[in-house]
């Protein structure tokens, strides 16, 4: 263990990643992405690419819109249930929580601060593959809970727990994923993820992370398809990425915002749809990609599941169900599993 003790705070950067590329590329991931995307049947764009500067700052503004439940309702699961949480991570004495893409916090505090009260064991653990947003969180943390004993860790995620692993063997790793990140993967992607989190996990270890559940169908297109527009204009940025970085020739006016959520499935999905028949340059292709009217660019899925959905999850992947906590009307659901 690493801790400054001058601060409680300590950021570990793992610089072991990084490989010496073989061939100089002269294409960004991103142009790479966009050149297999735009030109498959449908056309889609990976959702990763939403969180530019401008598309995080306009996600937070969906966080706080009323339409957009997702946050609240997550924050008041883990509000009722804290105690019972506590319990749970402190069964076998002192405990370390990992949490992967902590964001602001704002969800996690919740719990931060109540098992500093309650006078728990622990230190918090946040991993991200971006300096600058670990280092806005730790900040933060250092000014509104001073006390909390952090040890940040700059890197992937599965890297991140795999180097765990071989430390402290004694304390329980609790690791935290919350939002509904899980909701945006394919049945075989949630599989293979889990699959790779239990194996940078020991026995005994515990994984919280969230699920968007089943509710009025309304209810959920609401939240992709807000009365502000701020859901628009986050879908759209893509288009004004491209511009921006690809020297694309987007003209934003011809495309429209379409969400729509099938009932059956359980899936929102968020598109983008062209009004009109045209082609787009894109510099750094030094190619031209063609819409037909109505032609949709998929953007992103988000899955919404029974709890018994999530049960079963839990036991294709290896884990137990330790508890279902959640909020008092049932709309969120964080699954606290052991490895
Ligand atoms: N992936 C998140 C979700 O499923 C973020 C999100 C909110 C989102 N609104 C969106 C993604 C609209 C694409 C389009 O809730």
């Amino acid at each position: 263990m690493n801790l400054n003790p001058a601060s409680h705070i300590n950021i570990n950067v793992n610089s072991t990643t990084k490989s010496s590329d073989p061939a100089p590329q002269a294409l960004s991931p991103f142009a790479i992405d966009i050149r297999k995307g735009l030109w498959a049947r449908p056309k889609k764009i990976p959702s990763k690419y939403f969180y530019d500067e401008i598309g995080s700052k306009l996600f937070q503004d969906i966080m706080n819109l009323d339409e957009y439940y997702l946050t609240d309702c997550e924050y008041e699961v883990l509000d009722l249930n804290k105690s019972q949480i506590l319990d749970h991570c402190q069964r076998t004495g002192g405990f370390d929580i990992i949490e992967l893409g902590a964001g602001d916090g704002y969800k996690t505090k919740v719990l931060l601060r109540h098992f500093l009260e309650a006078g728990a064991d622990f230190t918090y653990r946040p991993v991200d593959i971006s300096t600058e947003a670990i280092d806005g969180l730790v900040n933060t943390l250092q000014q509104e809970i001073p006390d909390l004993q952090v040890n940040a860790i700059v890197d992937d995620y599965f890297q991140a727990l795999n180097n765990l692993k071989a430390e402290d063997a004694k304390r329980t790793r609790v690791v935290l994923f919350l939002g509904s990140n899980v909701g945006n993967l394919k049945f075989v992607e949630v599989v293979n993820f889990l699959e790779k989190l239990k194996a940078g996990m020991k026995q005994g270890d515990l994984l919280l992370t969230g699920f968007d559940l089943r509710k009025d169908p309304d209810m959920i297109l609401a939240a992709y398809n807000d009365s502000k527009g701020v859901t628009a204009q986050f879908n759209l940025n893509l288009l004004n990425r491209m511009n921006r970085e690809l020297g694309a020739e987007f003209d934003l006016s011809t495309f429209k915002h379409y969400p729509f959520y099938d009932a059956i499935n359980g899936e929102a999905r968020s598109c983008l749809v062209s009004k009109v028949k045209q082609s787009v340059y894109i510099a750094a292709l030094d190619d031209t990609v063609d819409f037909e009217v109505a032609e949709i660019i998929k953007t992103e899925v988000s899955r919404k599941y029974f709890p018994g959905q999530v049960e079963a999850l839990a036991s294709r992947t290896g884990f137990s169900t330790v508890a279902h906590l959640f909020d008092a009307k049932k709309h969120f659901l964080d699954a606290l599993w052991s490895a």
